[in-house]
């Protein structure tokens, strides 16, 4: 299976992201954490940022949105060339459209859910998204501890998206280091986001590699 590793630049140096970017340029993608105090406690940057760091970034773009109402502000991030946009299941007033639409700008379709959001009611609508991201902390900050109780819900959605046979990339988000990747890995997350793991690590493209070793060992 394709392992991915996704840096999130909330870790980053926000005064030297182009900098940052040329420190993890073995990366898959890079991971955009949007919040906006609503959704999340916490405020990071908006669209304006994502278009700039679009046009500055050799490596696609994987925007995660933490915020209010995606169906009206989501598209418009898939607008600015990012290669996946993934919005939250909890604040979504029409998932299945959204998604459409997003698809249809010609970005990824992502669908987020909180550690406490049940997984059910989505697996039946995987065919309308290209990922799902599993959070294994409570989305709003970097540097938490991985929750290993949100790995049920990661086997559920491998063995559904093995079941119909699709691409549906399985993303986890949170606490991910070289100590859990391994967890999240085996429990079927395939593309993993690592902010502090990476952009704490002395030479974060070493970090990468092993990262990516460790989730495919
Ligand atoms: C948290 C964000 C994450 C965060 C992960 O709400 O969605 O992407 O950057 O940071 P670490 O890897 O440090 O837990
Ligand atoms: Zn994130």
């Amino acid at each position: 299976m394709t392992t991915r590793i996704n840096p999130s630049i909330l870790a980053a140096d926000f005064a030297n992201l182009e900098r940052e970017l040329d420190r993890i340029a073995s990366a898959d993608l890079v991971h955009v954490d949007v919040m906006d105090n609503h959704f999340v406690p916490n405020l990071t940057f908006g669209l304006q940022m994502v278009e700039r760091l679009q046009e500055v970034s050799a490596i696609p773009l994987d925007v995660h949105l933490m915020i209010d109402d995606p169906d009206r502000w989501a598209p418009g991030y898939a607008e600015t060339g990012a290669f996946s946009v993934t919005f939250h299941a909890e604040a979504a007033a029409d998932p299945v459209a959204l998604a459409r639409r997003l698809r249809e700008i010609g970005a990824r379709a992502g669908i987020a859910l909180k550690p406490g959001t049940d997984v059910e009611p989505y697996l039946e609508l995987l065919p309308e998204f290209d990922q799902v991201l599993v959070m294994t902390v409570e989305p709003g900050f970097g540097g938490q501890s991985f929750m290993p109780e949100t790995m049920p819900k990661l086997q559920r959605l491998r063995s559904a998206v093995e079941a119909t046979g699709l691409d549906v990339w399985l993303q986890v988000d949170g606490g991910i280091s070289l100590d859990t990747i391994g967890i999240a890995a085996e429990a079927g997350a395939n593309t993993f986001v690592a902010g502090s793991a990476v952009f704490g690590a002395e030479v974060p493209a070493e970090r990468i590699a092993s990262l990516r070793d460790a989730a495919s060992a």
